[in-house]
């Protein structure tokens, strides 16, 4: 939140279709100054689409998109970046083979001198770039080294450096802890705390609520375009935040399907049942009607949660 309460980036009932396809459908968050909102939901949730929108990829059919509580519809993907959202991409758009200070600079490189005559101000970039990420506490050997020879984590590591120094408000991170492991994961989480440390609102994308919990103020659950619901910290538990992640519907409609083939098949129906009891997962949509109920569908996650989950 800024001073005066208002969050830097809401929205509210924001919808957006592909011609028939209804990829969001009402859905309502913010994220505050300061602050790690996660948006989590298995593939094909929605979860590129919310953010391509806040990066101005695309603009919403339906509902307000308020940057400071001033409503905004970006035009291009330009007019998010001057506005102070920045976008870290899942497949980074960064060139392998050029060093890691020109990568920091890509698109918005320092010059010296005016008109034809400014050349690239090689000298101030390396500077600034290695000043820069060694304030994010990334140490690097080298700077000159190609980005190619960095780890994946390494890479999401500068492109947030580089977004923290362009002066972003928000930072935008589409699942930058998927294709790593655990130890890579946990770098790329330190820099997102980081990153909050230093004020930026931050959205991070994942469907891992092992990684989004430790560093999320406040988590959007996404679910077939639809919201099941937004909750700040303190409303839930991590275990609740897994238990709505793994889906009741999907266990039960397996156990379901299992409990018709009898035999080995229906006992292993019956241990599935006694999990998604076990684990307190609401009640959730029937699988397999997505879109057909209409209006929200907030499903509480205090639908009979089990005994001894540890709150912080
Ligand atoms: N440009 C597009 N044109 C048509 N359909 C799209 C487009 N982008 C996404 N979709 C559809 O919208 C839904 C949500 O996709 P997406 O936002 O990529 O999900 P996620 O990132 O959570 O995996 C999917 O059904 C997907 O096929
Ligand atoms: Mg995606």
């Amino acid at each position: 939140m800024t001073a005066t309460g208002t969050p830097l980036l809401e929205i509210r009932g924001v919808s957006k279709l592909f011609g028939s396809v209804i990829a969001l459908q009402d859905i309502t968050t913010s994220v505050g100054a300061a602050a790690v909102t996660c948006v989590l939901g298995d593939n094909g949730a929605g979860k590129s689409t919310l953010i391509k929108i806040f990066a101005g990829v695309h603009r919403h059919d339906a509902g307000e998109f308020l940057l400071q509580g001033e409503p905004v519809s970006f035009a291009s993907p330009r007019e998010a970046l001057d506005a102070g959202i920045a976008t870290v991409y899942q497949d980074l758009a960064v060139v392998k083979l050029m060093p890691v200070w020109r990568n920091f600079f890509l698109g918005s490189e320092l010059r010296r001198g005016r008109g034809p005559l400014a050349r690239l101000d090689t000298d101030a970039m390396r500077k600034i770039a290695k000043a820069e990420l060694l304030a994010m506490g990334i140490d690097l050997r080298d700077i000159d080294q190609p980005i190619g020879t960095l780890s994946g984590g390494e890479r999401q590591c500068v492109a947030i450096a580089r977004a923290v120094y362009f002066g972003a408000k928000v930072l935008i991170l589409d699942e930058p802890t998927a294709a790593l492991g655990v130890k890579q994961a946990g770098v790329v989480l330190k820099y997102v705390i980081q990153a909050r440390e230093r004020g930026l609102g931050v959205v991070f994308i994942t469907h891992n609520p092992h990684h989004a919990y430790p560093v999320g103020d406040r988590f959007m659950l996404l679910k077939r375009g639809r919201s099941l619901g937004d909750f700040a910290k303190g409303e839930i538990t991590r275990d609740e935040l897994t238990a709505m992640m793994a889906g009741g519907a999907e266990l039960e409609a397996l156990s379901h399907e299992l409990e018709a083939g009898g035999g080995a098949a229906a006992a292993a129906a019956q241990e599935l049942e006694a999990e998604v009891h076990e684990l307190g997962i609401p009640a959730a949509a029937p699988a397999g009607d997505g879109a057909a109920a209409g209006g929200r569908h907030a499903v509480g996650p205090r639908g009979g949660s089990s005994a001894g989950d540890g709150r912080p």
